[in-house]
C-alpha cells in the first residue's frame, strides 16, 4: 500500500527549483528573495518503488515508426478564420499542440482568444472555452459586445483543471482554450494557483491531454512587468508555440508576434487595433506605424523592415542628452540593448561622433519588437539627428546592418522594401553596399540609394548639414 507523507520545501518563484531550507538567493537562477515555503505530498511505501514492467527488451508502448508512414499534423491545421491570426500561426492551430498566448494584463488576450474561439465555432467546429478569470455571464457580455458567439462554443467558468479536462472529455472539442494558466489549479499539486509548481502541473496535464486527443490547446498567461511571477517564462519551455500580444495602450495598436513555434516560422507579425467592438486586423500596418510621426522632429528616422511575408515600415526615435553619470545610460525599447551598444561604439570609434558621454534612449513607437539587423542604420541616423538637433531629410527611409568597421551590409529583399517605401510616398530608401549587380540595379530602379559606409549614409540623410561638421 502506498502511504502519503508531507514535506516542507522552499520553491523559487522565478525558476521553480526547490531547496530544502530557506535561502536568500536561489542557487539555480541567482534571483533574490524568491524562495517560498510549499508543502509537497510524497507517496511512500512499496508501490512507489515498483519500476515499470516494460523494461529494456520488452515491447514498449510507443514503437518506432517509419517517417514515411507518419501523417503530418501540419496539414490538418484548424484555421482561425482571421487573416492576421492565421498568418502569425502559420495557417491555424495544429492538433495536439499547446500554445501560450502571453501578454501584460489588460492588453487584450481574452478578447483575442474569445474572438478566435467564436470564429472557429462559426466554421462548424466545437470549441471549449474555460476561464478562471471571469464568470460565464461576463464572457457572454463580452461576446455580445464583440458580436460573436452563435456557433458550437461552450463556455466553462472554473478554477479546477480536473473540471476542464472532464468537460473536454465530454464535449470533445476541436479547440480548447484555458484563460488563464495562472488561475487554474490541479488537485495533484498542493501549491497555490499561479505558483511555478501549479503552472507546471497544469501545463503538464494539458499537454498530455492535447497530445492524446489531438486537440489544439491555447492557454493565456500574464507577464508581470518585473517578472516577479515567472509563470509564462517557465511555461515557454513546456509548450509548443509561444505568442506575445503586445503594443502600447495609448495607440490602440496591438501586435501579435511569435517567439517560439515548433510548427512554423516565428517572424510573422499580426497587427490589430483595439476598438469598441474588439480587435480588428489592420490592413495597412506601415501607415498605422507612421501615423503619429512628425517628419520635422530631430531624432526620428524611418526603418524599412521585412516581417515574415510582409514589408513593414516603422518609425525609430532616439533621444540623446549629456550625461552626468560615469557610465551614461543606454535605454532601448523594441530592440536589443546589445545592438544599441554596438551602434554607439561604431559611431564613437569609427566616425568620431561625440556620443560616448551622452545618455541615449532609443524607442520603436507602437510596441514592435524588432530582431532584424536592418534596423541598425535607422537607429544610427536617429541618434545622429538627435545629437545635431536637426531632422533628417524628408522622405528618407533606411535598412542596413552596420558592421564593426562602420560599413553597411545589405539586407534581404531590398527591392521589396524600396517598393513599400515608395508606396508610402518616401523618396529614398538607403541600403548597404549590394555586391550582386542585378540586385543592385533592381533595387536602384525601385528607389534605393546604396551607401558603402555609415558615414556616407549620414551625409546623404542630412545633406547640407553634415558639411558644416567635423564629424
Ligand atoms: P482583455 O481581453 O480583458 O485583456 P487581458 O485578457 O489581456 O487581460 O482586454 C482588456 C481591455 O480591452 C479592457 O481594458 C477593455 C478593452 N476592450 C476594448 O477596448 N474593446 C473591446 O471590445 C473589448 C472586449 C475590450
Ligand atoms: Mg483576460
Amino acid at each position: 500500500m502506498a502511504r502519503t507523507r508531507t514535506k516542507t520545501v522552499y520553491e523559487c518563484s522565478e525558476c521553480g527549483s526547490t531547496a530544502p531550507r530557506w535561502e536568500g538567493q536561489c542557487r539555480r537562477c541567482d534571483a533574490w528573495n524568491t524562495l517560498k515555503e510549499v508543502t509537497k505530498t510524497l507517496s511512500t511505501g512499496s508501490n512507489s518503488r515498483v519500476v515499470s514492467s516494460s523494461g529494456i527488451g520488452n515491447a514498449s508502448g510507443s514503437p518506432a515508426v517509419l517517417i514515411s508512414e507518419i501523417s503530418s499534423e501540419a496539414s490538418a491545421r484548424i484555421p482561425f478564420g482571421d487573416p492576421e491570426l492565421d498568418r502569425v500561426f502559420g495557417g491555424g492551430a495544429v492538433p495536439g499542440s499547446v500554445t501560450l498566448l502571453a501578454g501584460d494584463p489588460g492588453i487584450g488576450k481574452s478578447t483575442l482568444i474569445l474572438q478566435a474561439s467564436a470564429s472557429v465555432a462559426d466554421q462548424g467546429a466545437s470549441v471549449l472555452y474555460s476561464t478562471g478569470e471571469e464568470s460565464g455571464a461576463q464572457v457572454k457580455m463580452r461576446a455580445e459586445r464583440l458580436g460573436v458567439g452563435s456557433g458550437d462554443l461552450y463556455l466553462q467558468s472554473t478554477n479546477k483543471l480536473e473540471d476542464v479536462l472532464a468537460e473536454a472529455e465530454r464535449v470533445k472539442p476541436s479547440l480548447m482554450v484555458v484563460d488563464s494558466i495562472q488561475t487554474v489549479t490541479s488537485a495533484a499539486s498542493d501549491s497555490l494557483a499561479g505558483t511555478p509548481s501549479q503552472i507546471q502541473a497544469c501545463a503538464g496535464y494539458l499537454t498530455e491531454f492535447a497530445k492524446k486527443n489531438s486537440v489544439p490547446v491555447i492557454v493565456t498567461g500574464h507577464v508581470t512587468k518585473d517578472g516577479g511571477i515567472a509563470g509564462p517564462k517557465l511555461l515557454e519551455h513546456a509548450v509548443d508555440v509561444v505568442m506575445h500580444l503586445g503594443g502600447e495602450s495609448t495607440s490602440g495598436l496591438r501586435l501579435l508576434q511569435g517567439s517560439k513555434n515548433r510548427y512554423g516560422a516565428t517572424n510573422e507579425l499580426g497587427v490589430f487595433e483595439m476598438r469598441s467592438d474588439g480587435l480588428k486586423g489592420v490592413g495597412d500596418p506601415s501607415k498605422a506605424f507612421l501615423a503619429h510621426r512628425r517628419s520635422s522632429a530631430p531624432g526620428s528616422a524611418i526603418a524599412s523592415l521585412v516581417e515574415g511575408t510582409r514589408s513593414i515600415t516603422v518609425e525609430v526615435q532616439a533621444l540623446t542628452s549629456p550625461s552626468n553619470l560615469p557610465t551614461p545610460r543606454r535605454v532601448a525599447t523594441g530592440i536589443e540593448t546589445s545592438r544599441l551598444h554596438l551602434i554607439i561604439a561604431v559611431l564613437a570609434r569609427r566616425l568620431r561622433v561625440p556620443v560616448s558621454d551622452q545618455d541615449v534612449i532609443v524607442n520603436i513607437p507602437g510596441g514592435l519588437r524588432v530582431s532584424e539587423t536592418a534596423i541598425d542604420l535607422p537607429i544610427a541616423l536617429a541618434i545622429v539627428s538627435s545629437l545635431r538637433d536637426t531632422p533628417l531629410n524628408e522622405g528618407v527611409a533606411a535598412a542596413a546592418e552596420i558592421g564593426l568597421g562602420g560599413e553597411l551590409r545589405p539586407v534581404q529583399q531590398g527591392e521589396r522594401r524600396a517598393r513599400e517605401s515608395a508606396r508610402l510616398g518616401l523618396t529614398t530608401l538607403m541600403l548597404g553596399r549590394q555586391p550582386d549587380k542585378e540586385a543592385h540595379a533592381r533595387e536602384k530602379s525601385a528607389g534605393a540609394l546604396h551607401c558603402d559606409m555609415l558615414s556616407d549614409a549620414i551625409s546623404e540623410a542630412m545633406a547640407g548639414e553634415s558639411d558644416k561638421r567635423s564629424w
